[in-house]
């Protein structure tokens, strides 16, 4: 079978990449406080010299309170966090690869390893982790409605840093992904459809 394929271009819209490799987004934890450091700019120009042609970053989180469940996880706002995803797109530019930050939030999913919790509950749809456990509070309107804004907002900084695409975390029981089951999702019963 030939792989030629693999290495031929690919567009779309302002999207251009050298190849079609792509690093799926994964998890690091190595952004303490939620600032990517040197370290985590180092990470990703080392796989854009190594030819990929488009990286995904690791899950990194909106401007919710309660958005994360782990403290060395990276933040998408705030002007440090900022500054160190500014330093890292730069320095996977100057690597000669592309990248888009995957843009994420948790919902009520906790953190089974570290037990940390942000200073406010946990929120999702229902405030459901499954359908026998409460992990946080249910959100009102005015909160997905700033959560929608929260998304948008940190997509229009992937844009002004010079981010090459933007990647919404929708799945994994995360918090859209709350939205689309049942068992995460009872808002119906309690308006009595
Ligand atoms: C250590 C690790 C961390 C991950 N973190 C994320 C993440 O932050 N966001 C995400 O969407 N997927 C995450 N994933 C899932 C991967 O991006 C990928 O979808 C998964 O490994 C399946 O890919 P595969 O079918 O090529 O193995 C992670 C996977 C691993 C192994």
């Amino acid at each position: 079978m030939s792989t030629d394929s693999l290495f031929r271009p690919f567009s779309l819209k302002s999207l251009n990449i050298k190849n079609r490799i792509v690093m799926a987004p994964m998890t690091r934890s190595f952004s303490p406080d939620g600032v990517p450091g040197e370290n985590v700019a180092a990470y990703y120009r080392k796989r854009a010299e190594g030819e990929v042609g488009l990286i995904l970053s690791e899950g990194t989180v909106i401007d919710r309170v309660s958005s994360s469940n782990d403290a060395n996880i990276p933040h998408f706002y705030g002007a440090e966090s900022l500054a160190g995803w500014q330093n890292v797109i730069n320095e996977v530019h100057a690597g000669g690869g592309k990248m888009g930050p995957q843009i994420w939030h948790m919902g009520v999913m906790n953190n089974h390893h570290s037990g940390w919790v942000p200073s406010q509950p946990f929120e999702g749809p229902s405030g459901l982790n499954n359908p026998d456990l409460k992990n946080g509070v249910a959100m009102t309107e005015k909160d997905i409605e700033d959560t929608i804004i929260a998304y948008g907002k940190a997509a229009a900084d992937a844009k002004r840093l010079g981010f090459d695409t933007v990647e919404i975390h929708g799945a994994h029981g995360y918090l859209i992904d709350q939205f689309f089951w049942e068992g995460t999702n009872q808002t119906h019963r309690w308006l009595g459809w």
